[in-house]
């Protein structure tokens, strides 16, 4: 998959979630060991919503984020995009929501649409990041709030040798015993370790014109969530 690119590649990843989207919450939730729905939270506490205020969550998938700022703040305006269309429709048998069909490189929404926009485990999948970063930028109100929640390069450290192991190994077994896509859970860590560390995701969004960036890290220094203001 590394090899491709451009079009090609985004093709590749629409195709790799309609193949997995009916066992794709079930993986999340065994391969983090349902520590993702506590990451959720966090990612919807960042966004700092206040009543009645309009949220995107780009790459919604089958909806998780978005249903967990529903939870949250059941008074806002809360928008769940993606281009897979197969994910937004295992996500509308969960619950209904209001889905609506988006390429995050594209977004069909006007300038200053949102009072947030939030994504969980997109930006790693796009074609084109500083794009992606551009898009929800343009979309934001002034004083409107990204927060994003992806995998990051993890650095060296002592446990590098048991996350190599996790990733490499044991995640595409069961997505492979899962799914029957194993392929998409060597996606994971080929995305992962081919990703922006998180350092590198901060100066990206400062670069942008995001103000008050910052970031953490969790599960080894694996996954990051950065959040930062228009
Ligand atoms: C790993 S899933 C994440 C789903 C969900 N946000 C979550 O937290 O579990 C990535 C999602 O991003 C979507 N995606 C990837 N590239 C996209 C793009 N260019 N525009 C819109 N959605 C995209 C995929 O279709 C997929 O549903």
């Amino acid at each position: 998959m590394t090899q491709l690119t451009g079009q090609e590649r985004a093709t590749y990843v629409q195709n790799m979630f309609t193949r997995i989207a009916k066992r794709y919450d079930l993986m999340n939730r065994l391969m983090t060991g349902g520590q993702d729905i506590r990451w959720r939270k966090q990612v919807i506490q960042l966004a700092r919503l206040k009543d009645n205020a309009s949220l995107l969550d780009l790459g919604t998938g089958t909806g998780d984020l978005a249903r967990e700022a529903v939870l949250q703040f059941p008074q806002a305006k809360v928008t769940a995009a993606d281009f897979t269309l197969e994910m937004m429709r295992v996500g509308q048998k969960i619950s209904p929501l209001n889905f609506s069909a988006a390429d995050a490189l594209r977004l069909p929404f006007n300038d200053s649409s949102f009072d947030a926009v939030i994504s969980g485990f997109l930006m790693r999948n796009l074609i084109d990041l500083q794009k992606g970063i551009e898009e929800q930028f343009r979309v934001l109100i002034e004083g409107g709030r990204i927060v994003i929640l992806d995998t990051t390069r993890p650095k060296k450290n002592i446990l590098s040798p048991f996350i190599w192991l996790h990733m490499h190994f044991i995640i595409p077994a069961l997505g492979g015993l899962l799914t029957g896509v194993s392929e998409a859970y060597r996606y994971l860590p080929e995305t992962t370790e081919g990703f922006v560390t998180a350092e590198d995701m901060a100066k990206r969004m400062t670069s942008t014109g995001f103000k008050k960036v910052n970031f953490k890290q969790l599960m080894f220094g694996t996954i990051a969530i950065h959040w930062g203001e228009k």
